[in-house]
């Protein structure tokens, strides 16, 4: 027998291209909440594969709809018809409101195909605008059009020259807007709450402002809701909970439960300036990536679990309150139904890799910042037993830099 998890890690070392900062753990099954490494030490998952496994890993109904679409026809490409892809648009576009939907296979694809459909937009009416409205601390991907609107500069100085046109903008100065966006903007781009960026929600002040910038301009709207939608906070779209209504939706991480798959909702105005051959891509939209949507959207929908959502999102924001008030570190507590940043007062890191050792996993996003995104199908005694091992490790580190 091989010892599974240092082979696994040193042949990483040796041939995989170092992106990744990984931690020094090898997972090799789930279940449910729980992730098992190769020794069988259990793991509460509160981060879900970065907002992923929606479902929990091995979800039954998930595995088997998986497994019975792998006997029967994985792909067959965008060249002909398949039974999946269109009701799986149709239900999109009825939880969305906006009418059709392009399938890809990721969230920077998503965002990608959301840019390139809003400057389409514009050419086709014959009046080319190429400027962009992105947000500080936006994160949109790594492809060079996600990447050109994403804030961050240490991801985007070294792959320079990017798009250009895009102007940034703080999310607490709405009244930025008025100069940013103007009659050459293509369209504003945001999160409805940004997650790469430390968990940040838009302020209702500055939706209102994005509201009549538009409203001024034409300007479209694309909202990124590829971390915050899809039942995360509650809510199909965590737009509508903010009063807005995009033009453009970019999808991805849970609507596979695992399976990548991506998804750019377009209104009726957008989708008229589409022709065929304008954007593609050979995987997007194949079968297995649309039954695995279909079965994550009953679940969603028709199986409660977005009430479920509503709850078990009450119930965190309850604990973690407690969390904060027993942790002066703690500093603010930030974001909506599962989707959660406890902001520290220090580099987050130490804590995230104490979690680990106790049995817990979570992640640093924004360097002070512990952000939580647990499967959707959490329950609160699973809530409450996270939460207990994050406070040990908070307080395991407290103790450290004290000491
Ligand atoms: C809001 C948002 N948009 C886009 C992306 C990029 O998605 P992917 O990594 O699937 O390309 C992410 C990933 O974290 C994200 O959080």
């Amino acid at each position: 027998m091989i010892d599974r998890t240092n082979d696994v890690q040193a042949l990483d070392a040796a041939h995989v291209l170092q992106t990744y900062r990984r931690a020094p753990v090898t997972f090799e099954r789930g279940d449910g909440v729980w992730l098992f490494d190769t020794a069988g030490r259990g793991y509460l998952d509160l981060l879900s594969g970065i907002g992923v496994a929606s479902l929990g890993h091995a979800h039954p109904r998930l595995a088997r709809a998986i497994a019975d679409q792998a006997s029967t026809l994985l792909h067959t490409s965008n060249l002909y018809h398949h039974p999946l892809q269109a009701p799986l648009a149709a239900r999109l576009a009825a939880l969305s409101g906006l009418e059709r939907v392009f399938f890809c296979n990721s969230g920077t694809e998503a965002n990608e195909a959301c840019l390139k459909f809003a400057r389409r937009y514009w050419h086709a009416r014959g009046e080319p605008r190429p400027g962009l409205v992105a947000l500080e601390h936006a994160f949109h991907g790594r492809t060079f059009g996600a990447l050109s609107a994403t804030w961050d500069e240490h991801y985007r100085a070294p792959f320079a020259p990017l798009v250009p046109g895009v102007t940034w903008v703080s999310p607490d100065r709405p009244a930025d807007l008025d100069a940013a966006v103007t009659s050459a903007t293509a369209a504003i781009v945001l999160e409805p709450i940004q997650g790469e960026g430390g968990v940040r929600p838009i302020p209702s002040a500055f939706a209102a402002a994005v509201r009549e910038a538009c409203a001024r301009t034409g300007a479209l709207l694309v909202a990124d809701e590829v971390q915050c939608g899809l039942g995360r906070t509650g809510a199909v779209l965590h737009s509508d909970t903010l009063g807005l209504k995009p033009d453009l939706v970019a999808l991805g991480k849970a609507l596979g439960g695992g399976v990548p798959v991506g998804a750019a909702l377009v209104s009726h105005d957008v989708a008229a300036a589409v022709a065929p051959g304008d954007h593609g891509t050979t995987y997007g939209g194949n079968l297995l990536a649309c039954r695995a949507a279909l079965v994550f959207l009953e679940e969603l929908v028709d199986r409660g679990l977005l009430e479920h959502v509503r709850e078990a999102g009450a119930h965190l924001k309850r604990g973690l309150r407690r969390l904060a008030a027993a942790h002066p570190e703690v500093v603010e507590v930030r974001g909506a139904g599962l989707m959660r940043g406890v902001v520290l007062d220090r580099d987050a890191g130490p804590v995230v890799e104490t979690a680990l050792a106790r049995g817990v996993l979570v992640n640093r996003t924004a360097g002070s910042v512990v952000r939580l995104l647990p499967p959707l199908t959490i329950t609160e005694a699973e809530i409450d037993q996270g939460l207990e091992r994050l406070d040990a490790a908070l307080t395991d580190v407290l103790a450290r830099s004290a000491s």
